[in-house]
This record gives structure tokens, C-alpha cells and sequence, in this order.
């Protein structure tokens, strides 16, 4: 499967835009840029960047996050825009449409398979790095936070904390992660079986739609609203802000992590964590990382448990004591912090009174590594020996993991059609991991060859007709197995895949907001064929 998406990348490139072709569009583009706008021409040469600007490649690869995609030989952009104010967008949009280009989105550029950055296609890049203001109001409510999409999460967390350390937000725990994608796609953190998804927080948004008209909540109606909910970005238009409700949480916070190896009765504590963890207190989130045996360490598996309590660390030991044995959790295991202290201990700062917040403001332009990344939903309890022939086959492969990430809690009292995701009242969820640090085909298919075969594995383990997969863990493959299926029927495939019964109604407001689908991506909502609308 994974052959057929490289042969049709490699061919791909052979048609990719001449330079010259390129200099059309860019100068089509430029007056029709001038004629929606006021923009002056020394303005328009820091918005509007044609391939043979300075800045363009450091642009492109500032939020490259895959290194996969961050070769020369990789299809790019015809232009990159990185508007600066509203009106850039929406002129963005209007003359993209008007040349009949496609043309990408991109906030924090996480998208695991660079849907944000890269294309078959003739394509331009609306960057919205430079949109990224972030206002808290702690008087609205419970507080509130209007955030644009081209901010991060760390940029909203340290912005949250400057006012207050008791509220937060519950979202990713990956800093760098861009609010554009992360929030639309459904969003998940630490906290997400306390206070749910990520969308579930969201109140309000400003949207630009296929005409380059712009919408607030009241304005765009509800079943838009309902669709850029865990319905994804790039299909419905471009988000330029949200507007979130803040949580509460303690003052004090404990996290904790327990390493097994397979001596120490790994498989008995990853098979009780099946039970316990979704199951046992919401503020209590229990991720498992079990990952093949790094080069020159060990031989067996290695198997990682890290929590966070939204309370102290007696009651969650006395927990434990009752409730998970078998994890053995002692009292020295326990670090007690504050809110965003924990989230500086998940970004792997092992002395949090060291590292000060602000690294949560740090972008990190142009790194990124070699990865791939699949999902996968378990709706019941693995044996034993299943899971033991999951770590012997683990035990063989390099590089590769899976991290369990328990639900249950509040995600078990929401509809599952409340919002776009829909996979909402599963067990766990599984992200398929490998990631490695040299570039060419040989390395990649090894690699991805290993990610594959856990998938396959997993295979009689996960929900099935269809196997379910988080939109926000992007992977192409999911679509390409359609045996020629084109548009719609195209689009079904991994459509019920990532959104379930929900995709129906995706497609309709997709239908009715965007007929001509000019919002579009390799996995973005088909529109309804014309003999069905
Ligand atoms: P990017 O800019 O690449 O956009 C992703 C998709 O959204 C693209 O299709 C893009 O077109 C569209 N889009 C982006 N901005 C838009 C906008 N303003 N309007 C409309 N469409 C827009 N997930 C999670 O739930 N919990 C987690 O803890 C993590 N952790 C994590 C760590 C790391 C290192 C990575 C690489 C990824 C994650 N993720 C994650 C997955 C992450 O949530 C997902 O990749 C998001 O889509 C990334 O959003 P960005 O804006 O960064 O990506």
C-alpha cells in the first residue's frame, strides 16, 4: 500500500511545476492579491512569497515537522502566503479560487503526513504563522481565551499561566504543536478523561469561507460549527481563531513514572492497565508507551508508564495500592508541581524547578525527524497471550512502539455525534510509533515496514468494520487501498474511518458550504456527487 503511495509521489514529481509556470502563477496571483486588497508593494513582498524569494525556503521549512517531506526532491508550493492581517486571508482564498488552485493550510504544521506543506498537485501555502495572538480573560465565566490558529499550545498554556496557575486548557501535551489543525481535528491531552476533548471547550470561532466571506459562531450556523469540530481543518474554509473555555485545576498536581522490563512482570502490568485505567478515577490519565529495544541497550521490550493526578500524591498511592497493585507505586515515584510545571515533566524535563516556563514559547523552526505515525481504538481488553505475542514481535523490530492512551471518564458522557470525532466511548486509543534519523527509501521502508507490522498484528484487537483512525494522526494509507475509487467513493473510505457515522453529516455541510469544493486536501470531506445533492 505503502508502494503505491511512493509510485505516485515519485510520478508526481516528474509533472511538478516548471518555473516558468510557476512565474505565471505568481504574477496571476499578485494582481489579483492587489486588486482584492490595499496592500502596498513593499508589504506585499513579506506576504506573498514566489519560489525565487529569499525567504521562501526558510518559510516552507520552518514548520516542516516530518523530515520525510523536507527533501529537494519533494513537490512544492507554487507561493507561499503568510498573511499578516484578516483581509490577506481572505484575499488568499479569493484569488486561489479564482485561479483554480489549491491550496493549503497551514498553522503549526504537524500534520504527520505534511498535508499542510506538500502535494501532487499544483499547490500554494497559506502560512498563518504570524497569527498567533492569544487573549485570556479570566473574568468571562470560568475564563476564556480567544486564540488565533497560527499560535501553539505551549504559546496558549504560558499565556494561561501568566494570569493564573490554577486554570489551564485541556489539549495536546506537544508544545509546538499549532492550534489551526490540533483544535479542528478534535485535540487531546492529559486531561482528556477529567474534561474531555479539546472541542469540547470551544464556544466560538472566526472562519473564512469558500466565498472569502468571514463568520463568527452566529454567523457561519451551528452545523458549521458543529463540522470544524473534530471534522478537520482544510475542508470548510480557514479558522483564524478560536474561542476556548478554560478549566480549573488544583493547585498541586502529581505525575509519576514507572519503567518495567519484561522481568518485571511488564505483561502483567500492561494487561491490568487495560482494566484500570480507563476506568478508575477521570483525573487520574495513565499513558503507556511500550516501544522495541533501542539499539545496544536491552533485549526485551521496554514498557514506560507515565501519569497525571489532578490532586496530591498520598491519594493517588493509596489508589494505586488498591486499585493497581501490580504497578507497585510507591510514594518516592510521585512528584508533586503545579499545572504547567507537569506539562514541562511530559516535554521530558526531569527537574522541572530548573526549567522555566517560557521554553513553552519556543518553536523550534525547521526540526524535524524521519517518522510515521498510524491509529488505532481498542474496544476490549487484550489476553494475555495475546499481548505477550505482541511484545515477542515487538522484541524484533526496531525503533517501532505503540502508546496506549486510556479514555473512559468524560468521554464516556458525551454523544458520540455532539461533535465531528466520534470515537468518543472506546477503551483505549493506540498510536502506532516509529521514528528514525537517516533519510532515503531503504531506511524508510524498513521502517515503516516495522510500523506495518504492529499495525497488522493489532489487527483481530481493534475496531473493526471500519478500523477506526484519530484524523489528527494523520496517515495516508488509509485511503489509498480503494481500488480506483475516486471523489466521493474516495473519500468514504477514509472518511468512515476517521469520522464514523459522522462522516454522513460532514458531507452534507461540506455540500452546502463548500459545493465546489475548493476546500480541499488527499483527505479532506468529498463533497455529495451531483446526482445525490
Ligand atoms: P498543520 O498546520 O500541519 O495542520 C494540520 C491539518 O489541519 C492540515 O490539513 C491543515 O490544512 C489543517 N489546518 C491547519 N490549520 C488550519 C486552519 N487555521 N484552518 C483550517 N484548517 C487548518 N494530537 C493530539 O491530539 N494530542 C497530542 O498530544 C499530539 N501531540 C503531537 C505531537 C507531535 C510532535 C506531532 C507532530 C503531532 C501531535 N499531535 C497530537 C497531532 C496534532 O494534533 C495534529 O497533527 C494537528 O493537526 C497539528 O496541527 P498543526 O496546526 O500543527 O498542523
Amino acid at each position: 500500500m505503502y508502494l503505491i503511495f511512493l509510485l505516485f509521489f515519485a510520478a508526481s514529481y516528474s509533472m511538478s511545476l516548471s518555473s516558468a509556470d510557476s512565474v505565471t502563477i505568481y504574477e496571476d496571483f499578485v494582481q489579483c492579491f492587489k486588486n482584492v486588497t490595499t496592500i502596498s508593494d513593499i508589504d506585499l513582498s513579506d506576504v506573498v512569497l514566489p519560489r525565487t524569494s529569499i525567504s521562501f525556503t526558510p518559510t516552507l521549512r520552518a514548520y516542516i515537522r516530518n523530515a520525510r517531506f523536507n527533501t529537494s526532491s519533494m513537490p512544492k508550493p507554487s507561493i507561499i502566503i503568510v498573511p499578516r492581517v484578516d483581509s490577506h486571508v481572505q484575499a488568499a482564498v479569493i484569488c486561489a479560487k479564482t485561479l483554480n488552485l489549491q491550496l493549503k493550510i497551514r498553522s503549526g504544521g504537524h500534520d504527520y503526513d505534511g498535508l499542510s506543506y506538500v502535494s501532487a498537485v499544483t499547490f500554494l501555502v497559506l502560512d498563518l504563522s504570524n497569527f498567533r495572538n492569544i487573549t485570556v480573560d479570566l473574568n468571562d465565566g470560568g475564563g476564556s481565551a480567544w486564540v488565533q490558529t497560527g499560535a501553539t499550545l505551549g504559546e496558549l498554556y504560558y499565556r494561561i499561566w501568566e494570569k493564573s496557575e490554577v486554570h489551564a486548557f485541556p489539549a495536546g501535551v506537544c508544545p509546538t504543536v499549532g492550534v489551526g489543525g490540533h483544535v479542528s481535528g478534535g485535540g487531546y491531552g492529559h486531561m482528556i478523561r477529567k474534561f474531555g476533548l479539546t472541542i469540547d471547550h470551544v464556544v466560538d470561532a472566526t472562519i473564512v469561507d469558500a466565498n472569502g466571506q468571514i463568520h463568527d459562531r452566529k454567523s457561519m450556523e451551528e452545523d458549521l460549527f458543529w463540522a470544524i469540530r473534530g471534522g478537520g481543518g482544510g475542508s470548510f474554509g480557514v479558522v483564524l481563531a478560536f474561542k476556548v473555555k478554560l478549566v480549573t485545576v488544583p493547585k498541586t498536581v502529581t505525575v509519576f513514572r514507572v519503567d518495567k522490563s519484561v522481568d518485571e512482570n511488564a505483561l502483567d502490568m500492561v494487561y491490568k492497565w487495560q482494566f484500570v485505567a480507563p476506568r478508575t478515577d477521570p483525573g487520574l490519565f495513565m499513558r503507556v508507551l511500550l516501544s522495541s529495544p533501542t539499539q545496544n541497550k536491552t533485549s526485551t521490550v521496554n514498557t514506560k508508564l507515565r501519569a497525571l493526578y489532578l490532586g496530591k500524591a498520598d491519594d493517588v498511592v493509596l489508589k494505586m495500592a488498591e486499585e493497581f497493585p501490580e504497578l507497585g507505586l510507591k510514594k518516592e515515584d510521585c512528584k508533586e508541581m503545579t499545572w504547567i510545571q507537569s506539562l514541562l515533566w511530559w516535554m521530558n524535563h526531569v527537574d522541572v524547578d530548573k526549567v522555566k516556563p517560557e521554553i513553552l514559547l519556543e518553536r523550534e523552526p525547521d526540526s524535524a525527524k524521519f517518522l510515521k505515525r498510524k491509529s488505532d481504538y481498542v474496544e476490549k481488553e487484550m489476553t494475555k497471550p495475546e499481548l505477550n505475542r505482541l511484545f515477542q514481535k515487538l522484541a524484533t523490530l526496531d525503533r517501532t512502539g505503540l502508546v496506549l492512551n486510556p479514555y473512559g471518564g468524560s468521554l464516556n458522557v458525551t454523544a458520540v455525534n455532539a461533535t465531528a470525532f466520534p470515537h468518543r466511548h472506546k477503551l483505549y486509543k493506540i498510536q502506532h510509533s516509529v521514528t528514525w534519523p537517516d533519510a532515503g527509501p531503504e531506511a524508510e521502508r524498513l521502517y515503516i515496514g516495522n510500523l506495518r507490522t504492529t499495525y497488522n498484528i493489532m489487527t483481530p484487537f481493534v475496531s473493526k468494520n471500519p478500523r477506526s483512525s484519530y484524523l489528527n494522526y494523520r496517515d495516508i494509507d488509509i485511503g489509498v487501498n480503494d481500488h480506483g475509487a475516486d471523489g466521493y467513493r474516495k473519500g468514504e473510505i477514509y472518511g468512515r474511518k476517521y469520522f464514523g457515522e459522522n462522516f454522513d453529516r460532514l458531507v452534507r455541510v461540506k455540500t452546502a458550504v463548500d459545493p465546489d469544493n475548493f476546500f480541499r486536501n488527499e483527505q479532506s470531506i468529498p463533497t455529495l456527487p451531483p446526482n445525490r445533492r
